[in-house]
């Protein structure tokens, strides 16, 4: 049994976390910036980068002290090292290397990516490799065949916002707190989701892409016009981004054979996503699995079970491996054609 400790602080969550090989949680922490990033309606870096700085080397303490270790009774430090805003992945990498030079311990430099790739074989012991994977946050929304740790084949991406972006944007257009997810799914609760036509992007080609940029201008429109009321928007917006998720994944459940199909990341916690999905799955025969709501956002056990991954896999670290701003799972996989392009 291996005990590794996880650091994770690339967007604007600081966190940490202590995750055993046999799958137990010995103890985890988040804080969130929300409050610091409100006023301007989305994260600003240099804000995240100073607040991770003041926050994380607490909660490392605090799951050391929770779990009734010190840091020489953990086997390796798993740390993201990217993709990110650089100046944040900075503050986790760095401490993870201090605490692995200083305790003789190795370094994991995980892609923040794959802890959520990998996240939902933490809470779900049956899951083996492949599997496909709708992976969808604030930053990426992608479809990746998972071959194994390290074994990604990317099937299709988006090719300009993220869905979890288009939440956060469509949010502030209606005056709804960052992020705009939750607040979202919230409003929607109490509206109308046939009330205002929207489009669904890219839905019935032939390529699984995604593509959000439209449906927030025609949100922006439909808030303008100040013809539909906005919970009525908000449960429009939430039905449009169902229907492309579905339709996309459909196409690429068509192009893989793998028995399961599993989502994952922030948007994940959406209950309308998640149970559209498990329908999906249902139709197509496959087996489907999502991690809990607190594994879906950002958070460290992820990095700290992607180390138990990689550690298990004989992967070690050195104490120069870069943080990086940009990082693909599938480095082979190509660019799409788009306004604003994503990895
Ligand atoms: O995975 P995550 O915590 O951070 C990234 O790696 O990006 O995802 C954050 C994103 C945000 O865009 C947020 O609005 C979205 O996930 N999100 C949600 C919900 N909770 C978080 N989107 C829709 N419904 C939710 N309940
Ligand atoms: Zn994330």
């Amino acid at each position: 049994m291996t005990v590794i400790l996880g650091l994770e602080s690339s967007c604007d969550d600081s966190a940490a976390a202590l995750v055993t090989s046999d799958r137990r949680v010995l103890a985890q922490a988040v804080v969130g910036q929300n409050g610091a990033h409100q006023p301007y309606g989305g994260v600003v870096p240099e804000i995240a980068a100073r607040a991770h700085v003041e926050i994380l080397p607490g909660l490392i303490e605090q799951v050391l002290s929770e779990a009734g270790l010190s840091i020489g009774d953990v086997d390796a430090v798993a740390a993201t090292a990217g993709p990110g805003l650089i100046g944040g992945v900075m503050v986790a990498l760095l401490a993870g290397k201090g605490l692995a030079l200083a305790a003789g311990k190795p370094l994991l430099a995980i892609n923040h990516l794959e802890g959520h790739a990998l996240s939902p074989r933490l809470s779900d012991p049956d899951l083996d490799f492949p599997y496909l994977l709708l992976l969808v946050s604030g930053g990426h929304c992608q479809l990746l065949e998972v071959r194994g740790a390290g074994d990604y084949r990317r099937l299709a991406t988006t090719i300009d916002d993220a869905a979890g972006e288009a939440f956060d944007k469509a949010a502030k257009l209606l005056g709804l707190p960052y992020p705009g997810g939750p607040a979202i799914e919230e409003l929607a609760k109490l509206g109308d989701p046939t009330a205002v036509p929207l489009p669904r992007p890219l839905v019935g080609s032939a390529e699984p892409h995604f593509s959000f940029a439209g449906l927030k201008s025609a949100v922006q429109r439909a808030v303008i016009s100040g013809d539909f009321r906005k919970e009525d928007i908000a449960a429009s917006f939430q039905q449009a981004v169902v229907d492309c998720l579905v339709d996309r994944t459909a196409i690429a459940l068509r192009h893989s054979d793998t028995e399961t199909f599993v989502v994952a990341g922030g948007v994940a916690a959406n209950q309308a996503i998640r149970s559209a999905l498990v329908d999906l799955a249902k139709r197509n025969g496959r087996r489907f699995s999502v991690p809990p709501q607190w594994l879906c956002t950002d958070n460290a056990a992820m990095i700290a079970w992607a180390g138990v991954e990689r550690f298990a896999a004989g992967h070690r670290d050195s104490l120069d491996a870069p943080a990086r701003a940009r990082w693909p799972l599938d480095e082979s996989a190509d660019r799409v054609r788009g306004a604003g392009i994503k990895a």
